[in-house]
């Protein structure tokens, strides 16, 4: 069985982080989104991994792959030259899977369980699509899916205004060949893209096997600001030990699971765990509230932050309250010690207030 792993796209809800950055690639907790996609697929013993690219992003992609090193698994890069949707992309790896059943794994999807398990379901019931749903409150973001009184697959819809059910598409398809047919019979959506919702529609209209799995755990679709720091909040709340590897003096106060990577100092300041302090960073009189990261070789002095996530590079000094904020890197804020902000800039911006 091989892996798919989609990581193209334009990130556009993500702006201004991703003018500069793939989307798959804003870090949670100090790591890669993609990095959690590709522990996932390996984890579930699938070792041969071909990687979907756009133009834009694709050398940014291959060079954080290439950081991520594992030996247990081989990358195949494809280069998608245009965001033409995921059946377009399944179409254009039909070299890469030959004939083989694989996992299509969408780049910017976290889900708090591995994908073993849906894994052997595939290959015991040997269906030609098996795809996840999680109940959701607002399903027009997503592809939805439509059961029948027995619970069959009836029916999917790309993001539709008016949603026949709230049971969402997850961005983790199993698929056997069968789909490189189904894709070819498509044509593009409103949206202008070649919808994979369309083609396990045309699986099922065409009389194949397809069935669902409901989703446990949590799931986050890292599309939009929000979304990041959500995910940064579950992956620091479940993911994260103690580990305090770099330097601290006497009269700062860490508690909980906080953790600080070699070359790190943090001096005459709290830090409330979750946090991760990223290997260069330091914190000089300041507090570090719950669910914040700090990218590496960032430094923040006389400020206060939480629930935030700081890239790497970043110079936040004197702003006693940032509070849900995205900085992008090497991004300067300066602040007159007095008061709250919230932010979501892009990197080398400069705040002062
Ligand atoms: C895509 C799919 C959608 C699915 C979602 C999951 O949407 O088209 O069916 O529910 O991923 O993340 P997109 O992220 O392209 O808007």
């Amino acid at each position: 069985m091989k892996a798919l792993v989609l990581s193209g796209g334009k990130g556009t809800r993500l702006r201004p982080v991703t003018y500069s950055l793939a989307k798959q690639l804003v870090p949670v907790a100090n790591r890669p989104i993609l990095f959690y996609v590709l522990d996932n697929i390996i984890q579930a013993g699938i070792t041969d991994i071909g990687i979907v690219i756009s133009p834009e992003t694709g050398e940014d992609i291959k060079r954080a792959v290439e950081m991520y090193r594992t030996r247990d698994a081989r990358f195949t890069f494809i280069l998608q030259e245009a965001p033409l949707g995921l059946a377009h992309a399944v179409k254009i790896s039909r070299d890469f899977i030959v004939d083989e059943p694989f996992v299509m794994y969408l780049g910017d999807n976290l889900i708090g369980s591995g994908i073993g398990n849906f894994k052997e379901k595939f290959l015991y019931e040997n269906p030609d699509a098996l795809i996840l749903v999680k109940e959701v409150e607002d399903a027009t973001q997503f592809g939805v899916v439509e059961f029948d009184q027995e619970g069959k697959v009836m029916r999917l819809v790309e993001k539709p205004k008016f949603p026949p059910s709230n049971f969402a598409l997850v961005g983790v398809y199993f698929f056997s060949p069968a789909i490189f047919e189904a894709v070819e019979k498509l044509t593009p959506s409103w949206r202008g893209e070649y919808e994979i919702t369309e083609a396990v529609q045309e699986l099922i209209n065409s009389g194949k096997k397809v069935i669902a799995e409901y989703l446990e755990s949590w799931w986050l679709d890292t599309g939009k600001k929000d979304d990041i720091l959500e995910a940064n909040r579950v992956v620091l709340d479940e993911w994260i030990k103690r580990r305090i590897e770099g330097r601290v003096d006497e009269s700062s106060v860490i508690s909980g699971r906080v953790s600080i990577a070699k070359g790190a100092i943090v001096e005459n300041s709290e830090i409330r765990g979750p946090v991760v302090i990223g290997s260069g960073a330091t914190v000089r009189n300041s507090f570090i509230g719950p669910y914040t990261s700090i990218g590496d070789f960032s430094h923040v002095e006389d400020s206060e932050i939480q629930f935030s996530v700081v890239l790497d590079g970043v110079e936040i000094l004197g702003v006693k309250g940032i509070d849900s904020s995205i900085i992008g890197k090497r991004a300067r804020v300066v602040g007159d010690g007095k008061n709250r902000i919230k932010l979501f800039i892009g990197d080398d911006a400069v705040v002062e207030f």
